[in-house]
């Protein structure tokens, strides 16, 4: 084995340019180690804390991302948990994740057995769960109503899940696409032999919110030094990142403000503000086809959750957000910081705005970029119009427009 000292000074500096070439082009984590110990095996990834295991390793620990132009024009730090950094593109990766793997536990599925997980979700959950399910050993199927935007269901059938479109229908119809999810995982589960069905049930599954409390909760107090937020504000689909976040901050965090960011005809705006599940919109005579009618997807609902449930007696305020103000607040956000999100992310970001108006500057808000742009480019996108160049929106303008 040669050795740094028997070298030559003109072919010591040869290696040397030679060890640093290979440094600068192979993985500095993955090569010094070998360099000083050359009769080591190369060591096994997983005893390499900076690789990751498979996509389930790429799940969570998302950054914390300060929203520059908010931060500005209100005086207060506003930072967001940048959820689309997960494999999947959302913080469903966290819930999927945790609901396959509960299953498994309970012993309800086992991988490469043929089992089935079914669920029904127009949004980003059936993604994780597809992602989650072909990386495990599963088939996923997916129920959705079948006015969901094409590159959702494009990408459903790219992660090999298998997608049922049904009728837009309420909660309370048996063909609605969470019923029908539930019946198909009791129709296989009904069949000789073969493998199992599981329904994840997304909404009422207590796995979902526990994942937020196990990791996205605790990610949040360490990214914040220790917990130093003042008010913690976002939207509720299941109601599983709120109540989950909520109840790991609440305890540990004094003074903590929690606010619902809420769209139009959802009733939880009333549930946190007045106790009651009401929406001017879902008045008798007055409905619309869908039960939330508004453009933004994926937050929203006319029903407490088990996951909503288990956090609503810490969720302490609630902002309500029209569409026109989110689709301005997209646009304002790609202006000003080139930030490229969905339609409950742009809910977030006027929440957090509006409440950092109300209490005033030098305090922190952390909200949630709950996934990109790209998912929402034939719905939500389409309706948010031009972004312009020479005419950056200020903030005022949005959050008046309300009042005008
Ligand atoms: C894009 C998006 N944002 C936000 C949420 C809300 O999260 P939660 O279900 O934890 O309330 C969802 C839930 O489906 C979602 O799909």
């Amino acid at each position: 084995m040669t050795h740094l000292h028997d070298l030559s000074p003109s072919s010591s500096l040869l290696f040397g340019l030679a060890l640093g070439f290979l440094a600068t082009t192979a993985s500095s984590h993955f090569l010094l180690p070998l360099i000083s110990h050359p009769h080591d095996q190369p060591p096994s990834s997983s005893s390499i804390p900076d690789i990751k295991i498979g996509v389930e390793g790429l799940i969570g620990n998302t950054p914390l991302v300060k929203i520059k132009s908010l931060s500005a024009a209100t005086g207060c730090t506003i930072l967001a948990k940048a959820e689309l950094q997960n494999p999947g593109g959302s913080a469903k990766d966290r819930v999927a994740l945790a609901i396959v793997e509960r299953a498994e536990q309970e012993g309800l599925i086992r991988p490469h057995s043929g089992d089935v997980v079914y669920e029904g979700t127009s949004g980003s959950t059936g993604i994780s769960l597809a992602m989650i399910c072909r990386a495990k050993g599963y088939t996923a199927h997916i129920c959705l109503p079948s006015d969901t935007s094409t590159e959702k269901i494009d990408l459903l059938e790219r992660l090999g899940a298998t997608v049922e479109k049904v009728p837009p229908a309420g909660i309370v119809d048996k063909r609605q696409y969470v019923n029908m999810a539930r019946t198909r995982a009791a129709e296989r589960n009904a069949l000789p032999g073969g493998g199992r069905g599981l329904f994840a049930d997304q909404f009422e599954n207590e796995a979902n919110w526990r994942a937020h409390y196990e990791h996205t909760g605790p990610e949040i107090y360490s990214q914040t030094g220790g917990g130093k937020l003042d008010v913690f504000i976002t939207g509720a689909g299941t109601g599983g990142t709120i109540s989950g976040v909520s109840r790991f901050l609440k305890p540990r965090v004094p003074g903590l403000t929690v606010v619902l960011a809420d769209p139009p005809g959802s009733g939880l705006f009333n549930k946190v503000k007045y106790g009651v599940m009401f929406d001017v919109k879902e008045r008798e005579g007055t409905r619309r086809r869908h039960q939330v009618d508004t453009l933004v997807e994926g937050i929203g609902i006319n029903r407490v959750t088990r996951n909503f449930e288990i956090g609503r007696p810490l969720v302490d305020d609630a902002v309500r957000v029209t569409d026109e103000e989110a689709l301005a607040m997209a646009r304002y956000l790609v202006e000003h910081d080139g930030l490229f999100v969905g339609s409950s992310t742009a809910v977030n970001c006027v929440a957090a705005a509006r409440y950092a108006k109300k209490i005033g500057p030098g305090h922190t808000i952390v909200t949630v970029i709950c996934d990109s742009g790209s998912r929402h480019l034939s719905k939500f996108w389409k309706a948010a119009g031009e972004v312009s160049r020479d005419h950056e929106l200020e903030l005022d303008e949005i959050l008046n427009m309300s009042r005008s």
